[in-house]
């Protein structure tokens, strides 16, 4: 049977392709989702993807995974540096967690360079544009697979 992992995206994300594209690129929400469906396909994943503008809609879709999916793919956008409430629910989730961020949060404004999940996830990737969804999936499947 093929893993089932989520991919969540925080808020503003869904304007992919209209906000700040020196940082996020020209990419739009449906060509990510696109990308990442292709990719996770290729690799015999199942993946759900989706997206919240709301703290607390994250926090219940995380909640939600806990039986079923088998990794979290997180960009929690904006609530990366606020949220203690996903950061709580995510510590929860005892499989693998990957944080991804599309823009390199460590060369912006200072608020941006402190995330409060980056010391309970598994591993983390960011800069690397919408790549660093695909890099992403690609490194679930070797964790799930205890391959990496
Ligand atoms: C982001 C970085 C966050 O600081 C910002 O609020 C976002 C997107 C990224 O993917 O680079 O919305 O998570």
């Amino acid at each position: 049977m093929n893993n089932k992992i989520i991919i969540i995206n925080g808020p503003n994300l869904n304007l992919l392709g209209e906000r700040e594209q020196s940082q996020y690129g020209s990419i739009t929400f449906d060509g990510l989702k696109e990308i990442c469906f292709k990719k996770s396909n290729e690799l015999g994943l199942d993946l759900e993807f989706v997206h919240s503008n709301i703290e607390g809609e994250l926090v219940d879709l995380i909640q939600q995974s806990i039986n079923k999916f088998d990794g979290i793919i997180i960009n929690a956008a904006a609530f990366t540096h606020t949220s203690i409430a996903i950061r709580d629910a995510l510590d929860v989730f005892k499989k693998p967690i990957i944080e991804v961020h599309i823009s390199n949060i460590y060369k912006r404004e200072e608020f941006r360079q402190k995330s409060l999940i980056s010391d309970i996830v598994t591993g983390g990737i960011f800069g690397l544009g919408a790549n660093g969804y695909i890099l992403a999936i690609i490194s679930m499947q070797r964790l799930l697979r205890n391959e990496n």
